[in-house]
């Protein structure tokens, strides 16, 4: 039994949809949520940048005794986790694994599309993943570089979002997927708006939920907290806290965001 705190880290908000599907999965773990705020966004880096940003927070979480850290961000587990495996042996998870094996006991007709940043779907991260589970699958990918400022400044609706989802998810409709990744863990906060846009209503997969539901599996034994009348999560940005506390609120409106501002 381990009472410490489990890190999470993303860019920004994202994460938030992973953190919330885990405060449901493993309600007795505290935890420890950093968003990278004043480096956001991560999808236009070269993966140099990524790893070297990972690595720095990696590094922070640690020196704040977390037990194990969870990869918020699809950019940063197709680019970076690999690296951060090699240099820290704390156990950590990414979004790539458990979103695919989802993705794939989902769909019926094999036909499964991929929406992220241009760092993951330029890394082909999800395909080489899915291909890995079943090379039967038909897989297209889509990069949405615009999505990531646009649900950081809240909005998640409105006429907007409709354009630039247009001009994304348009390619996608004749290929007719019947399950769609949301291949960036910001894209959560507009699932709704993205369902819109198909006629055959596609099984959308939450890469926060098929990670938080496998690790209620994975997670060893030993580094469960006990049963805790109240974990504690903690919040960290690395920019003003005012903009993240902000959506943060409307995501999560039982939480208290006491939000710290860090350096790394
Ligand atoms: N939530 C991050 C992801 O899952 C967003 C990356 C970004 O900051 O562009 O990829």
């Amino acid at each position: 039994m381990d009472n410490r705190p489990i890190g999470i880290f993303d860019s920004g908000v994202g994460g938030l949809t992973v953190a919330k599907e885990i405060y449901r999965a493993l309600p007795n773990e505290s935890t420890i949520y950093l968003g990278d705020t004043a480096r956001i966004p991560y999808g236009p880096r070269s993966p140099d940048i990524i790893i070297r940003f990972s690595h720095q927070i990696v590094s922070f979480l640690i020196t704040q005794n977390v037990k194990a850290i969870i990869v918020a961000c699809s950019t940063a587990s197709a680019l970076a986790l690999a690296s951060l495996k090699k240099s820290f042996s704390i156990p950590l998870y990414g979004m790539i694994e458990t979103t695919t094996q989802s993705a794939s006991l989902a769909t019926k007709n094999g036909h499964i599309a991929v929406i992220g940043t241009k760092g993951t779907i330029n890394s082909h991260a999800f395909k080489n993943c899915l291909t890995r589970l079943n090379p039967n699958h038909k897989i297209l990918e889509q990069a949405c570089p615009l999505l990531v400022p646009v649900i950081e400044e809240g909005i998640f609706d409105g006429p907007i979002l409709t354009q630039i989802l247009s001009k994304y998810l348009f390619p996608l409709q004749t290929f007719k997927p019947d399950t769609l990744i949301l291949g960036c863990t910001h894209y959560p906060l507009i699932a709704s708006a993205i369902s819109q846009f198909f006629s055959n209503d596609p099984t959308l997969i939450n890469p926060g939920e098929a990670l938080a539901s496998s690790l209620i599996e994975s997670l060893p034994e030993k580094l469960r907290a006990k049963s805790c009348p109240k974990p504690i999560h903690q919040y960290y940005t690395t920019d003003k806290p005012e903009y993240f506390n902000r959506i943060a609120e409307q995501f999560l409106p039982h939480h208290h965001f006491p939000t710290k501002q860090i350096s790394i």
